[in-house]
């Protein structure tokens, strides 16, 4: 499947292969995406549908670990042929607007490991700014979930990867976990991490000359934490 968007420079195309996980495009996300989209949504709802869209994709993300044979004993007795995580999972939320998601993957799989990497945008040249990493020593025998809810130009996303990588984590071993996606930043990272594996529940049309995704949603940092309230 091909999603064409339309840039000031030309088309660009973004194949949505198997290394990128689009949700199901449901009425039901639609209806969550209205929401959180919508400029005057109040802060408990965009927080609260905000949560319901990420919930949505850590089930997906997780799904997309490796699963190792494990049988059980049934209370009737009986054996159950099932899975467990082939590995031990460590979620990394990118500071600030990733730990919205850390909430939601802790509320799935309580005994996960976290990480941080703190990335800001310049706000002026966009370009992101690495200020602070903590990780386990041991991340590296980990599957990762990287956590940030916006993927625009992909710099910040790929600054992270870097981290990563720099702790000896595989690129096939990270998913990352974004709530909105542009072509543009899944390109980018694509360019450079071709196994890297996406999970997002929308594509954009493009950035615009600010750098941010049309239609879009905002600032998500600031909406999810309430700091776009005028003085
Ligand atoms: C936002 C967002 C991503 C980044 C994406 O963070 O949360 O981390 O921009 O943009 P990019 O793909 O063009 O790099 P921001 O730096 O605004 O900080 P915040 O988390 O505090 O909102
Ligand atoms: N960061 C955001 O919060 N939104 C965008 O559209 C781009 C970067």
């Amino acid at each position: 499947m091909t999603i064409t968007a339309t840039q000031a420079a030309g088309p660009l195309n973004v194949t949505v292969n198997e290394m990128v996980h689009l949700l199901p495009q449901t009425r039901q996300l639609r209806a969550l995406h209205t929401v959180i989209r919508d400029r005057h949504a109040d802060l408990g709802r965009f927080v609260t549908t905000s949560g319901r869209i990420i919930r949505q994709l850590i089930e997906t993300a997780l799904d997309l670990l490796p699963y190792e044979p494990v049988d059980v004993q049934t209370p009737v007795g009986e054996t159950y042929h099932g899975l467990r995580p082939a590995k031990p999972i460590c979620g990394v939320p990118v500071v600030r607007a990733g730990e919205s998601m850390e909430h939601e993957l802790r509320a799935v799989s309580p005994g996960v490991r976290i990480g941080k990497i703190l990335i800001q945008r310049d706000k002026v040249t966009k370009l992101p700014r690495l200020y602070y990493s903590a990780l386990p020593a041991d991340i590296d025998r980990h599957s990762v979930l990287l956590l940030d809810p916006m993927l625009a130009t992909g710099g910040t996303a790929l600054a992270a990867v870097e981290v990563l990588l720099d702790h000896g984590v595989a690129e096939d071993d990270i998913v990352f976990v974004a709530l909105l996606s542009a072509p543009e930043g899944i390109a980018a990272v694509h360019a450079r991490h071709p196994n890297l594996r996406i999970v997002t529940s929308a594509i954009e049309e493009r950035l615009n000359e600010n750098a941010y995704m049309i239609p879009g949603i905002g600032d998500f940092g600031d909406r999810y934490f309430g700091t776009d309230v005028p003085r």
